[in-house]
């Protein structure tokens, strides 16, 4: 059994606070980094604070290596049966890298087929050089975006937390809930790519089917919801676009 909190928006969870829940109930942490890589909790960069971390490379992350992902792990016992996992169940890789395993390779236990491709693997190695500056870029929009937005009343921004650097995967603002819909409608008329991802998992249709949820509890991610919109962040906007975004929100807000 396992906790799997998330990074959301490229900012660290409390990991020390979940490490401790583990250890407690006796837990695995399978922290999901799939936003949050180069990111960095207590001196510390996301792939070192859990049992196990998870990285996406989709094409909307900040390591974008066209598809898949990486899982990081220090425990080696974990690590061997992940690498028969990611070989559809087989010893394949003991067989390609161990000389005294001749002969053939077998299946050993479950698994799928997991392997990255040799060319998505040498794109991602050349993505790795750039993460930093690319990470870089986004601090400096966001950076822009809090400067310009920092006397807005109309919505709340992101609060500095100690000890936390994100790699800002998500540029987030907190409007008032009844707002929302109006605001969606009149940025994307300003021609601002808005967005209001992620929705909470147990208000999904298909996992409100499958489980019973209580209404009164996880009120914190409906409410988050009800008030979330997005604004553009990537390391190829443009200054010009940058100062259009926010000549937007401050006409809507300011
Ligand atoms: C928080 C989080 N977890 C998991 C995933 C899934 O990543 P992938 O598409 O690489 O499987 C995503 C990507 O959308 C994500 O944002």
């Amino acid at each position: 059994m396992a906790i799997c909190p998330i990074d959301y928006a490229g900012f660290p969870c409390d990991i020390d606070a979940i490490n401790e829940i583990a250890k407690k109930y006796k837990l695995y942490v399978v922290q999901d980094s799939a936003q949050s890589i180069g990111a960095v909790y207590k001196g510390n960069k996301t792939g070192t604070l859990a049992d196990v971390t998870c990285f996406s490379f989709h094409g909307t992350k900040n390591l974008i290596v066209g598809e898949g992902g990486a899982i990081v792990t220090d425990d080696d016992e974990l690590a061997k049966r992940i690498i028969i996992m990611r070989e559809k169940g087989t010893d394949k890789h003991t067989y390609l890298t161990d000389p005294l395993k001749k002969g053939y390779y077998e299946y050993v236990d479950k698994g799928n087929s997991y392997v990255q491709s040799n060319i998505l693997g040498a794109m991602g190695r050349t993505q790795l050089k750039k993460l930093d500056r690319l990470n870089n870029r986004r601090k400096e929009i966001a950076a822009k975006y809090s400067e310009a937005f920092k006397d807005i009343k109309g919505f709340d921004l992101r609060p500095e937390v100690k000890n936390i650097e994100g790699n800002w995967h998500l540029f987030n603002i907190l409007v008032a809930k009844d707002d929302k819909s109006f605001l969606l409608e009149a940025l994307d008329a300003e021609g601002i790519g808005v967005n209001i991802h992620y929705n909470p998992l147990h208000i999904n249709s298909y996992y409100n089917r499958i489980c019973e949820f209580d209404p009164d509890k996880l009120k914190g991610s409906v409410e988050f919801f009800n008030r979330l919109i997005r604004i553009p962040i990537y390391p190829t906007l443009t200054d010009e676009q940058i100062n259009l975004v926010i000549k937007a929100v401050i006409k809507l807000f300011g």
